[in-house]
C-alpha cells in the first residue's frame, strides 16, 4: 500500500505503551505518523519516545501549534488520511460522542473531515457501562470505526472485555480503513477553482523553504540573519496562484500565509531539514530560506550570565545540515531542484560554483551588495548548466510569477504531469 499519513491520538491509560509499538509498525510500512498525546497520555508515554519513533514532532497542547492564528489545528486534523485514537479511553470516547473540544486531541477530532478509527481500552466495568456503550453506538452511528476491545485479564486484576487490541490488530484495522480512504491532498479543505485544471501548475506539488532560521544559544538568545522571508513567501503565493499544491516550510517571520498555501513553521535548520524530508516527494523544490550555516554547538539550558570578571563566554559552533544538498542526494530528489544564493560579490561565479557543489538544477542568484535582504525588489540571474538568464530588477512578486512560468515550462519537459502523483 502507498504511504499514508496517520494522525495518532494517544489517550491516557496503562495500554498507552502499546501505541509505541503501533507507531513502529506504521513507520516500518512507510506511513507518515504524527502523534498527539493527551495530558493523561503524557503520564504513560513521553513525547520524546514518540518523537524518536515517529521521526516527527509530537503535539501535546493547543499551544504547540505556533501557527494557531493560521488555524493550525484544522490543518493538523486534515492533512492526515486517517485519524486513529489508541488507546481511546472511556473519557475520550465520551467527549468524542458529545462533540466536546476542550484540549488539542478533542479539538482535532471535532475539526477533522477524515475517517476516524478508535481502539478502546478501559476497565471491563467501564466498557460495559451503559454510558460507554451508548457513546460507542453514537460514534459508530456518526461513522467512526470503533474496534471491539480484547477480552482478558486487565492491569487492574479484573477479567473481561476492555483490553486494548494488540498493536498488530490495530495496525491491520488501520490498513483496512486506509484502503477505502481517499489520499489526503495537501490542499484538502481549500476552495477548488473551476478553472483550476487550466492553470500551468495544476496537479504539481511544490515545496518551498523561506525565511531565516534561528539557532538558540540559550533560552533567550539565538543566532540569526537578516532574511525577511518576503521572496520565499511571494514564490509560494505565485505557485499557489498557478494552481500548484504548495507546502511552505517557513523560518520565524511575521508574514501572513498566502492563500491556498500549506505552511509549516520551524525555527532551526535541523527542524527545517526534518520538515523538508517529511514533505517529499514533490515535483519541484525551491529552497529560498537563508539557512544558518552554523548553530551553537551546545545550547545552554539556562540563560548564560555574566560572571563579573569581564571574561567572555566561549561560543563553539557546529555546522548545520545542508538541506538543499541533502535533497539533491535524496532518492526522492524532485524533478526540478532550485537553490537561491544571495551574494555580495562575484555573483555569477559564486552561483555557478554553488550549482555544482549543491547538485541542484538552477541557482537563482541575487546581488545583495547594494540592496540588502528585506527590500521589496530583486535583480536575479537564473544560473543553470546551460547558461545564465539575467532578469531586470523586478518586484519580488514579479520575480516570483516569472519564476513560476519558467518552472511550469521546465516541469512539462522534465516530468510530464501524467507520470506523477500515483503515490502520496
Ligand atoms: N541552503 C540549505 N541548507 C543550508 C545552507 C543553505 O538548504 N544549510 C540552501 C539555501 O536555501 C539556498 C542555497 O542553499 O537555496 C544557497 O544558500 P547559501 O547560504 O548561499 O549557501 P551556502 O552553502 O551557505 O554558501 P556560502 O555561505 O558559502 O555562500
Amino acid at each position: 500500500m502507498a504511504a499514508k499519513r496517520i494522525l495518532l491520538i494517544i489517550g491516557g491509560g496503562i495500554a498507552a505503551y502499546k501505541s509505541i509499538e503501533l507507531v513502529r509498525l506504521l513507520r516500518k510500512s512507510g506511513h507518515v505518523v504524527r502523534c498527539v498525546l493527551t495530558r493523561a497520555g503524557e503520564q504513560f508515554v513521553t513525547p520524546l519516545t514518540l518523537a524518536a519513533l515517529s521521526e516527527n514532532k509530537v503535539y501535546t497542547s493547543l499551544f504547540d501549534l505556533k501557527d494557531e492564528v493560521e488555524m493550525g489545528h484544522i490543518q493538523l486534523s486534515r492533512e492526515a488520511d486517517l485519524v486513529v485514537v489508541a488507546p481511546a479511553t472511556a473519557d475520550l470516547l465520551a467527549k468524542m460522542a458529545g462533540g466536546q473540544a476542550d484540549d488539542l486531541a478533542t479539538t482535532l477530532l471535532l475539526a477533522t473531515d477524515k475517517p476516524v478509527l478508535a481502539a478502546p481500552a478501559m476497565n471491563v466495568r467501564m466498557w460495559l457501562h451503559a454510558a460507554t456503550q451508548r457513546n460507542v453506538a453514537i460514534l459508530r452511528g456518526d461513522g467512526v470505526t470503533v474496534l471491539e476491545p480484547d477480552e482478558g485479564e486487565m492491569a487492574c486484576g479484573e477479567y473481561g472485555p476492555g483490553r486494548l487490541p494488540e498493536p498488530e490488530a490495530i495496525f491491520a484495522a488501520i490498513e483496512k480503513a486506509l484502503t477505502g480512504a481517499p489520499a489526503a491532498s495537501l490542499l484538502d479543505g481549500q476552495p477548488d477553482f473551476s478553472e483550476a485544471n487550466h492553470r500551468p501548475l495544476h496537479g504539481r506539488r511544490i515545496l518551498i523553504t523561506a525565511g531565516p532560521t534561528h539557532e538558540p544559544i540559550d533560552p533567550v538568545r539565538y543566532i540569526a540573519n537578516r532574511s525577511s522571508g518576503k521572496q520565499g513567501f511571494a514564490i509560494a503565493a505565485a505557485a499557489a496562484e498557478a494552481g500548484a499544491e504548495v507546502l511552505l516550510i517557513a523560518g520565524p517571520v511575521p508574514l501572513p500565509t498566502p492563500p491556498g498555501v500549506i505552511r509549516v513553521d520551524v525555527e532551526t535548520a535541523r527542524e527545517m531539514a526534518a520538515e523538508v524530508e517529511q514533505g517529499l516527494p514533490v515535483d519541484a523544490a525551491i529552497m529560498v530560506a537563508a539557512v544558518a550555516d552554523w548553530r551553537a554547538a551546545d545550547t545552554a539550558a539556562q540563560k548564560i550570565k555574566k560572571d563579573g570578571s569581564g571574561a567572555v563566554p566561549p561560543l563553539a559552533l557546529a555546522e548545520n545540515p545542508d538541506i538543499l544538498a541533502g535533497v539533491a542526494r535524496s532518492p526522492q530528489r524532485p524533478a526540478l531542484l532550485i537553490g537561491f544564493a544571495a551574494e555580495t560579490n562575484d555573483v555569477i561565479a559564486h552561483a555557478e560554483a554553488k550549482l555544482a557543489r549543491k547538485g541542484c538544477d538552477w541557482i537563482v542568484a541575487n546581488d545583495v551588495s547594494a540592496d540588502p535582504m528585506g527590500g521589496e525588489t530583486n535583480r536575479v540571474h537564473i544560473v543553470t548548466p546551460e547558461g545564465v538568464d539575467s532578469w531586470d530588477r523586478l518586484s519580488k512578486d514579479a520575480v516570483a510569477r516569472k519564476l513560476m512560468e519558467k518552472i511550469a515550462d521546465e516541469l512539462d519537459t522534465r516530468a510530464p504531469p501524467e507520470s506523477t502523483h500515483d503515490a502520496d
